[in-house]
């Protein structure tokens, strides 16, 4: 008996099988195209989601007895617009995550209905990435596709979509949309009326493990896959990772290093931070969570190495990294604007600090320790509240570097726990389908029985002082940089 998981993720779709005791036969990636028209600006076709998934699919099952897939589910990219017209058809590209397009939509929000309002009616303001500021975008500035909007959908729920015919999402996905009532777990009316959105035009909202339906005639001949195989609701993708790392119940902690970093604290009571400046969520195991997201953290030093390096030797370029805490190049990593804690589509990636005797080590080093405080920058909010965390699990591409993981430790002096498998959202996405199949009784015992810590990283006493006087220096540096970022 095997289950999937399809990771809709920035970059690509990541689809793993696993056995039911959870074991991973099989992962697959397929890559699509990612534009930024405008800077600041972030979109992606649903069609390329859905060739790309359906080819990935198709390859995941090559072997494999059609019969023995019980059931498939997702984490996809949280936020993402998605809007089709009376004939299913995709209105305009999606509208991304990382999008800054919406600062004046945010601030009508935040300022003129007011932060308190908004946040008592979903348990979050309102950040540029949002889905709702997005649709408030498309009134003012596309009246007619605007206009045209028969169905509104998250990017993995497009893909459900497709698969079953059916129009649903589920509760950690929606919560990001800021249409959503997260402690009710049900739809807000006073957000839809405030965006212009009727209720019908949303999805039918599903816990994560909850069936949805099974796939169409017709998804079923185009990938081969039996008619019989259930669709799970899924996650958004750091709810899924949550899952896929065992970071489920209370007071449990995940790191994800991918194109965004986030940092993902799990609760099973709901709970709102004083500021709003971390993202109080539904969890995928029927409970709660809070998350801070950093737009861009692999996608730095991705950036780094592919556009400004010019090399596919990431591992290459950290080997000359000797001398941890000691660096006196810092890097802001806010390539595309940043969303927690500072919530500024306008801040920039910033350099500072070099001298002459400056290295491309040093460059990089400073890329990957920025990611690392900017990420401490969420957890002091947390640490903030009283709430205490001492260890963490890590996943996404960026975990795979021993270097960064040891960092990350030290920098936010946290045990960093590594598993056994990092693909965290894909796994996650094949657990919530087992449980929606019922081999497993619910979310935790799948997390218990599956996900098998393998080595923990400590932070060492000395590292985390010297890292302690950087970090000091590195949150110096954005209230400095601020005006200027208004000025670019
Ligand atoms: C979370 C967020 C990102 C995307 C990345 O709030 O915006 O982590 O989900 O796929």
């Amino acid at each position: 008996m095997y289950f999937a998981g399809i990771d809709l993720g920035t970059s690509s779709v990541k689809l793993l099988l696993m056995k039911e005791d959870g074991t991973i036969v099989k992962t697959v990636s397929k890559e699509y195209p990612l534009s930024f028209p405008k800077p600041g600006w972030s979109e992606q076709n649903p069609y390329d989601w859905y060739e790309q998934s359906v080819a990935g699919l198709k390859e995941l099952m090559e072997g494999i007895e059609p019969s023995e897939l019980k059931g498939i589910s997702f984490g996809g990219q949280m936020h993402g617009l998605v809007v089709l017209d009376e004939n299913d058809e995709v209105i305009r590209p999606a509208i991304l995550w990382n999008d800054g397009r919406t600062e004046e939509e945010c601030q009508y929000l935040n300022e003129t209905i007011g932060k308190d309002k908004i946040s008592s009616y979903t348990a979050n303001i309102a950040f540029a990435g949002f889905t709702a500021p997005k649709l408030l975008w498309m009134k003012k500035n596309e009246p007619d596709l605007f206009a045209k909007i028969k169905k509104i959908m998250l990017p993995k729920d497009y893909l459900m979509y497709r698969m079953t015919g059916v129009h649903a999402t589920d509760v950690s996905d929606a919560s990001g949309m800021l249409l959503f009532d997260v402690k009710n777990r049900s739809w807000s009316k006073e957000m839809c009326e405030l965006c212009g959105v009727q209720e019908w035009q949303l999805a039918k909202i599903y816990e994560s493990y909850e069936k949805v339906g099974t796939v169409t005639k017709e998804f079923a001949a185009l990938t081969g896959i039996s008619e019989e195989t259930i669709v799970a609701a899924g996650a958004g993708d750091n709810a899924a990772a949550a899952v896929g790392t065992g970071t489920v119940g209370d007071g449990m902690c995940n790191i994800s290093l991918g194109t965004s970093g986030t940092i993902f604290i799990s609760s099973k009571t709901f709970g709102v931070d004083a500021e709003n400046a971390l993202h109080s969520f539904a969890h995928a195991d029927g409970t709660y969570h809070l998350m801070g997201c950093m737009l861009s953290a692999a996608s730095c030093n991705k950036w780094w190495m592919d556009e400004i390096l010019e090399t596919k030797d990431y591992a290459g370029e950290q080997t000359g990294i000797q001398e941890l805490g000691e660096n006196h190049v810092y890097f802001l990593p806010y390539l595309m604007g940043e969303r927690s804690p500072h919530n500024n589509p306008k801040a920039r990636g910033t350099f500072i600090g070099m001298t002459m005797d400056t290295s491309r080590t040093d460059m990089t080093q400073a890329i990957l320790e920025g990611v690392a405080f900017a990420l401490r920058d969420s957890l002091e909010v947390a640490r903030k509240q009283g709430i205490k965390i001492s260890r963490t699990k890590i996943c996404g591409g960026g975990a795979k570097s021993p270097l960064w993981c040891k960092m990350i430790a030290n920098i936010m002096n946290l045990k960093v726990d590594l598993i056994k498998s990092e693909e965290g959202p894909s796994l996650g996405g094949a657990m919530l389908a087992a449980v929606a199949y019922g081999a497993y009784k619910d979310v935790e015992e799948a997390a218990a029985k599956i996900v098998e810590v393998v080595e923990t990283i400590e932070p060492t006493p000395a590292l985390v002082e010297k890292y302690e006087k950087r970090y000091q220096t590195f949150k110096a540096i954005y209230p400095q940089c601020k005006p200027i970022y208004d000025m670019i």
